[in-house]
């Protein structure tokens, strides 16, 4: 999520204007009704969407249209299958809503001490990944990093991480989660599986980066950010390219500086800052 979006989403704490939510939740009771799904209460954990639980086996979503990054996340989940994610089990693409298969018992990633975390999310990133296949409809993150820098404002780190993306050549070749973190992973039976895909095609040390700032609340170290990167470079993973990507989008995700955080405090930049 990047900081000139805010036209749609409310100052700290981050998420969508109640504006924006009773439209969505207008739409979601209209889709329940429609699908014949019982609808609960908003989940306050969804920031940037409508979502809530549909019955014990099912969640009913719903994507504002001013959230471009999840204009393909149904298609995402489809191609997926319900492998190493959530199963998509129906969608309107009009109305930007799904029903999404529940995750049980469904608490997150954020509940693990980190070694357990980086344990479950490499294993979790292995089944995430797939080659990208032409006709897929998802964006390039070649395209779309360029922007995001732009949009970062003026500041001596914006122009250290256009330099390391000046030398980096991004692939197209794997389909990628987008917004892969914590709170985006879910306990699910005996397993792991992610939720709320912003895909895009790209490479898999891109995907790796929002780990290294999350859960929220979470004080990046250096020693913690070398731990992550080391589990997924000895998981086949570029070391390299993992710290040039969590220096570009770390910065382009903490900047500009949200009220309040500092270059010290903000949890991007200290990753950034640690790897610089
Ligand atoms: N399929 C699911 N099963 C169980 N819980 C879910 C599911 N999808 C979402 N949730 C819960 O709702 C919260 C918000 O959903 P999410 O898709 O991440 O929305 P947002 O795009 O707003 O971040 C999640 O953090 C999780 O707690
Ligand atoms: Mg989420």
């Amino acid at each position: 999520m990047t900081g000139d979006e805010s036209a749609w989403l409310d100052a700290a704490p981050w998420g969508i204007t109640p504006r924006v939510a009773d439209r969505l939740r207008a739409t979601a009771a209209e889709v329940a009704r429609e699908w014949g799904v019982p609808l609960s209460q908003r989940i306050v954990g969804g920031r940037f969407s409508f979502v809530a639980f549909a019955g014990d086996d099912a969640v009913l979503k719903v994507v504002p249209i001013e959230d471009d990054e999840a204009d393909h996340e149904a298609d995402a989940l489809a191609l997926l299958g319900g492998d190493g994610a959530v199963r998509l089990l129906r969608h309107d693409r009009a109305r930007r809503a799904m029903l999404i298969e529940r995750a049980r018992p469904g608490d997150d990633a954020s509940g693990l001490s980190e070694h357990e975390a980086i344990r479950v999310a490499v294993s979790a990133a292995r089944k995430l990944w797939r080659p990208a296949l032409s006709g897929d409809p998802f964006r390039w993150i070649g395209d779309l990093v360029p922007r995001w820098l732009d949009n970062a404002g003026d500041h001596y780190l914006v122009r250290q991480a256009k330099e390391i993306y000046a030398t980096m050549h991004p692939s197209d070749a794997t389909l990628v989660h987008g917004d892969f973190h914590h709170h985006n992973l879910l306990r699910h039976g005996d397993g792991w599986v992610v939720i709320d895909p912003k895909p895009m095609v790209g490479e898999a040390e891109f995907d790796v980066a929002t780990l290294l700032w999350n859960p929220i609340g979470h004080m990046p170290t250096r020693e913690g950010v070398e731990q992550w990167i080391g589990a997924f470079a000895d998981a086949g993973l570029d070391a390299n390219l993992l710290r040039k990507w969590a220096i570009v989008r770390g910065t382009y995700q903490g900047l500009p500086l949200s009220r309040g955080l500092t270059t010290e405090t903000s949890p991007q930049l200290r990753v950034v800052r640690a790897l610089l």
